[in-house]
C-alpha cells in the first residue's frame, strides 16, 4: 500500500461526485436496508475503483455509495472485504486510508456478531468498547503509519470514544427507549463459526460479541486519526452459548428483524458524529 496508491483510489471517487463526504459508514452482513436513505446517491462498484478489492460474500453487494444521510454529507460501504474472502488485513483496511485521503474525518463500523455475554440476546444492539485480536498478521505489518499522517506506535487506548458511545447510547434510549449494550469485540478469522471452546475461552478473556470483521478497518481509523464508533448486532448466541446450531441464515433473520431500529440508530449515530468537532 503506498501513498500513490491511496491517493489514486480517493482522487478516483471524488472525482464521480460533488459530493464532500464527512463520515463513513461501513455497513455489515444483512445491515444495509439504510443504504436506500442514501440522498443525492452516486453508486461506484469496488471493482471500478483502482486498487479496491471488490467482494465475493453475495451478502454483501460491493458499492460505495456517495451521498448525504439527513443532509450530512456520507460515504457509506454497501458491504465490506473479510479476511476470509482471501483478503489480507491491509486489504480489508484499505478503504479506511482511502476515505482519510477523501478527508473524512470520522467513522461509524458495524456488524453482526456471535453474543458471547449470556447477558445478551439476539437482536440486541452493543456499542463496541474495546477489541480483542490474536496475534497474526495486522494491517498495518510492514507499514509505517507516517503515509497516513501517524506514527508507526500509535495509541488505542480510547479508540471507540467512550464519549461518543455514551452520547449515542443516551441519545438512542431517549428516542425510542430501548435498552443498548456496551461491550468488547473478539475479532476471529472465520469462515466457519466459532467451537464452542472457543467462545468459553473468548468470555474467560473478557469478550463479549465475537465477529469476523471490523478490528482490520479499525485499526486503519486509529492510524488515520479517524474518530471511531463501533456498533455490533449481536445476530445469534455465540456457539455452545444456546444447545443449537449456528447458521449464516439465521444471522440474516436476526438482522432483517431489527432493520427499523438499526436504521434509527445510525440515524442518531450520525447527528452525533456530525455535531461532535
Ligand atoms: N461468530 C463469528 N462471526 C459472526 C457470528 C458468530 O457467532 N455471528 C455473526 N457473525
Amino acid at each position: 500500500m503506498t501513498y500513490n496508491q491511496i491517493k489514486g483510489s480517493a482522487e478516483y471517487i471524488l472525482a464521480q461526485t460533488r459530493v464532500r463526504p464527512k463520515i463513513a459508514i461501513i455497513l455489515g452482513s444483512g445491515l444495509n436496508p439504510i443504504s436506500a436513505e442514501i440522498e443525492n446517491a452516486t453508486r461506484i462498484p469496488y471493482k471500478n475503483i483502482p486498487r479496491w478489492n471488490s467482494t465475493t460474500n453475495p451478502d454483501h453487494e460491493g458499492v460505495l455509495i456517495i451521498g448525504t444521510l439527513d443532509k450530512i454529507p456520507v460515504a457509506v460501504m454497501n458491504g465490506r472485504l473479510h479476511q476470509y474472502e482471501g483478503n489480507s488485513m491491509k486489504e480489508c483496511a484499505y478503504p479506511v486510508a482511502v476515505f482519510k485521503a477523501m478527508g473524512i474525518e470520522k467513522i461509524i463500523v458495524t456488524n453482526a456478531a456471535g453474543g458471547i455475554n449470556t447477558d445478551y440476546r439476539n437482536g440486541d444492539f452493543v456499542l463496541i468498547s474495546d477489541h480483542i485480536k490474536f496475534f497474526n498478521e495486522g494491517p498495518l505489518t510492514g507499514e509505517d503509519a507516517s503515509i497516513f499522517g501517524g506514527n508507526r506506535f500509535f495509541d488505542m487506548s480510547d479508540t471507540y470514544s467512550e464519549y461518543l458511545r455514551n452520547r449515542v447510547a443516551g441519545a438512542f434510549e431517549t428516542e425510542t427507549g430501548k435498552k443498548i449494550q456496551q461491550g468488547v469485540y473478539a475479532f476471529m478469522p472465520g469462515p466457519q463459526f466459532e467451537t464452542p471452546a472457543e467462545i468459553r475461552m473468548l468470555r474467560t478473556l473478557g469478550a463479549d460479541v465475537v465477529g469476523m470483521s471490523t478490528v482490520p478497518e479499525v485499526i486503519m481509523a486509529a492510524a488515520c486519526n479517524i474518530k471511531v464508533l463501533g456498533i455490533s448486532v449481536v445476530s445469534n448466541m455465540a456457539a455452545g452459548v444456546e444447545n443449537k446450531k449456528l447458521s449464516g441464515s439465521d444471522v440474516n433473520e436476526t438482522c432483517a428483524s431489527i432493520k427499523e431500529d438499526f436504521k434509527a440508530l445510525l440515524h442518531t449515530a450520525v447527528r452525533i458524529l456530525e455535531e461532535e468537532k
